[in-house]
């Protein structure tokens, strides 16, 4: 049994998610703790190469982070076997066209969400890699976070009862940028349209495979959009007008008849317990499930409320939750998705989060924007 190297052309990674979760926080810390472990004992260890448009940036993040190979020539690390996997966190708008010259080049191929902006686009790349016969897959890393695995461990014990109704709220405030004191702290990109930008094209993505895994496949969306500011500042400090949507309030139903309603926003002030949470409310018990924490309340505990607003409530809603205890170490999400990844192309290890599978995420968007245009329900229908 003798380790083994695997080549990963990273593209794009000089932006927040590319540098962060995949490179620092995924790669990096899978060679850190000596490779991916596969089935025979072995151990697979990745050899990235960074690729993108400025080399210099390309060369300050590879020596920021003691990365050897960095190129601006994509087509020389395409071209060359000692790579056998292509990544993408680049913006959507160039994913479509990164993939399919990587697929071209017969690489497996792993990319950030949305796999694109349209659905026939991110259906037409899922095709692409399927006949090339490439391993493929795209990032559903809210999957595994801490949060969304406890909430899967208690349904599976049977927690809940029946499953009537999930309430998710996603968001917090972004700064405009219009005072100095308070930057922005997203991307001007992510309020562009023309740049892939838009509230739903990057966030309904994740709920379809989070509801579609949770609680039942998507199966109508009704959704109102809305741009509640017309303005911001970008990186240089220029007001520009955004041109899409910052927010979102949207209704799924899903196969099982549990009925997903999520609030996702630019624009809220935070009071509750993190920036993304779902109540989950089942005969037998609901939770708040968060990105790390989860709550639960079983109905032995639920405490009998009686509507008085003449009165201070008698009751602290907070007191019968009780937090369910972390039972294992939880990695990163996203390196947890990179080692199954990796796993899959070296050894045919089950990975379905598949550029298919991704492509629902994009249809739920393009329908929930559907919605919003037209006032009315959307069926989503099987797609492909
Ligand atoms: N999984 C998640 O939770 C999550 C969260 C945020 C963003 N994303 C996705 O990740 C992607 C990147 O988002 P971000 O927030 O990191 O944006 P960002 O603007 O910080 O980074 C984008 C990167 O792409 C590079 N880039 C742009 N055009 C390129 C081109 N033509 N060739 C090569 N490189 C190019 C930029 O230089 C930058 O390095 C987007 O598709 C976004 O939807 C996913």
């Amino acid at each position: 049994m003798s380790d083994k190297t695997i080549g990963i052309i990273m593209n794009g990674v000089t932006g927040r998610m590319g540098t962060n979760q995949h490179l620092v926080r995924s790669i990096l810390a899978i060679r850190e703790q000596g490779g991916v472990v596969l089935s025979d004992g072995s151990r697979l260890i990745p050899e990235p190469v960074l690729t993108g448009r400025n080399a210099d940036k390309v060369r300050r993040l590879a020596e920021a982070h003691g990365v050897a190979k960095h190129t601006t020539d994509l087509d020389a690390v395409l071209a060359d076997p000692a790579y056998p996997i292509f990544f993408d966190a680049s913006g959507t708008p160039y994913r479509k066209a990164f993939l399919e010259r990587a697929i071209a080049a017969g690489k497996h191929v792993y990319c950030e969400k949305p796999t694109a902006t349209v659905v026939a686009d991110a259906l037409s790349i899922a095709e692409t890699a399927e006949a090339a016969g490439v391993k493929n897959g795209t990032v559903q890393d809210k999957l595994w976070l801490p949060g969304i695995r406890k909430f899967q461990l208690l349904k599976e014990q049977g927690f809940f009862g029946r499953i009537l109704s999930v309430r998710g709220e996603f968001g917090y405030w972004v700064f405009t940028g219009e005072y100095d004191g308070q930057p922005i702290q997203r991307p001007s990109w992510n309020y562009r349209k023309e740049d892939g930008g838009g509230l739903v094209v990057d966030m309904h993505c994740h709920w379809r495979y989070v509801i579609d895994n949770c609680f039942g496949n998507v199966t109508r969306v009704f959704c109102k959009a809305a741009r509640h500011i017309p303005e911001r500042r970008d990186e240089a400090g220029n007001m520009y007008p955004c041109t899409t949507d910052d927010s979102a309030y949207a209704v799924f139903e899903t196969d099982s008849g549990v009925v997903c309603q999520f609030n996702s926003s630019w624009n809220v002030r935070v009071r509750r317990d993190d920036l993304f949470t779902m109540q989950v409310d089942g005969t037998k018990g609901s939770a708040i499930v968060g990105l790390r924490k989860c709550w639960v309340q079983h109905e032995s505990m639920t405490p009998r409320p009686v509507w008085n607003p003449d009165i201070d409530s008698p009751i602290d809603y907070y007191a019968d939750w009780n937090e369910v205890p972390d039972q294992l170490p939880f990695d990163n999400a996203f390196k947890v998705q990179w080692e199954m990844f990796l796993k899959h192309v070296a050894e045919d290890a089950p990975f379905p989060w598949t550029l298919r599978e991704g492509a629902k995420g994009v249809q739920l968007a393009e329908l929930s924007l559907q919605s919003d245009a037209e006032g009315r329900w959307i069926d989503v229908p099987a797609l492909g």
